[in-house]
């Protein structure tokens, strides 16, 4: 018989060695965890703050009608993103209403300042068109500043910096960034980070994209550019791909219990990656993918025997 003194040594001892190990003890909920073990972290080159590995998109879950059972539900993504101790929270001015959602969500909950908000200069030309399209995202967000404001997709870059700048200056903004998210970019995207060295970087990155390795991800190393990969999981169709897959023997021994962690985990384990921006509208998978923020990375024949199996 389990006597009281020996399951709490037991606990005791899992629990230290969970902490050891940055893991998330089995039977022990995602926010219990975040207040013993915590979620890995990496740091922001250009400041050192650092920032939780796990964050999340909002490119179609958050584009849902407001008040709809969707809605609500990300009411429950939101909570159990920021328990378990994630902060960064990705959007844009064209993800239809993401923007008003995601603003009213953080306002009603109180949760605005747990959040590292992240947005975009999207789809405008010239200096005008972008101020007044940020104006209108504060409005849209309910807040006064934004952590990370990106030139989306590379579009009018070089006014579009300067805008992102000047915003930098006045305060609104803390961190400037350039995104892309198709490997047909990446040089494109390598040269505008080379001549404009920006704090932040998004791009794609996947088991199956692997394109920045090559070259976007050293010249971030090497310039002190913090990294944020998208399309972690090709937008869903990487689970497709592993229909009916079992996951390899090795994925225990990193914690791994799901498809969803293993791809994460696998951005992860390049050093230049500061954090993943994984998309769901669903609080099952918010909690799925937290779990790749604890526990091991892969090890490069890890990596290797992966891309084998789903490459
Ligand atoms: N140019 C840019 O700057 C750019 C471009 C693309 C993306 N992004 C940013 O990156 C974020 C992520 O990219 P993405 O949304 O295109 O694609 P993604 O994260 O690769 O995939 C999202 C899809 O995966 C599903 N999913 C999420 N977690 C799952 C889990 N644990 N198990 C099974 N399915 C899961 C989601 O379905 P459910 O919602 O049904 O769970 C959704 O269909 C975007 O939301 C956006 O913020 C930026």
């Amino acid at each position: 018989m389990t006597t009281r003194r020996r399951f709490l040594s037991t606990t005791t001892a899992t629990l230290a060695g969970s902490l050891l190990l940055n893991v998330v003890p089995a039977g022990i909920s995602l926010s219990r965890a975040a207040a013993t073990a915590q979620m890995l972290r990496r740091p922001i080159p250009s400041s050192g703050e650092t920032l939780p590995v796990i964050g999340m998109g909002t490119s179609g879950s958050f584009e849902v009608p407001s008040g709809s059972a969707e809605y609500q539900s990300l009411k429950e993504v939101l909570k159990r993103f920021f328990a378990g101790g994630a902060t960064l929270i990705d959007t844009a001015p064209t993800y239809s209403n993401a923007e008003d959602n995601l603003g009213a969500l953080l306002s009603e909950g109180n949760l605005r300042k747990q959040c590292f908000l992240a947005t975009k200069l999207s789809g405008v030309s010239g200096r005008d068109a972008g101020m007044a399209q940020f104006a209108s995202t504060l409005k849209r967000l309910q807040t006064d500043k934004v952590e990370l404001l990106q030139v989306h997709n590379l579009r009018d870059w070089k006014t579009q910096i300067e805008v992102a700048r000047e915003l930098k200056k006045q305060g609104k903004v803390k961190y400037v960034g350039v995104t892309h998210y198709v490997d047909s970019a990446h040089d494109e995207l390598a040269e505008v980070v080379q001549a404009t060295k920006p704090d932040f970087l998004q791009i794609n990155h996947s088991v199956t994209n692997r394109g920045i390795e090559k070259r976007v991800l050293p010249l971030a190393k090497e310039l002190g550019v913090a990294v944020l990969t998208n399309r972690n999981f090709n937008d869903g169709a990487l689970f497709r791909q592993v229909q009916g897959k079992e996951l390899p023997g090795w994925a225990a021994d990193a914690g791994i219990t799901s498809w969803a962690q293993m791809f994460l985990k696998y951005s992860l384990s390049q050093e230049a990656v500061t954090a993943v921006i994984p998309a769901t509208g669903k609080p099952d998978r918010q909690s799925d993918n937290l779990k790749a923020g604890f526990g091991a990375l892969l090890t490069p024949a890890q990596q290797k025997e992966l891309i084998a199996l789903v490459g």
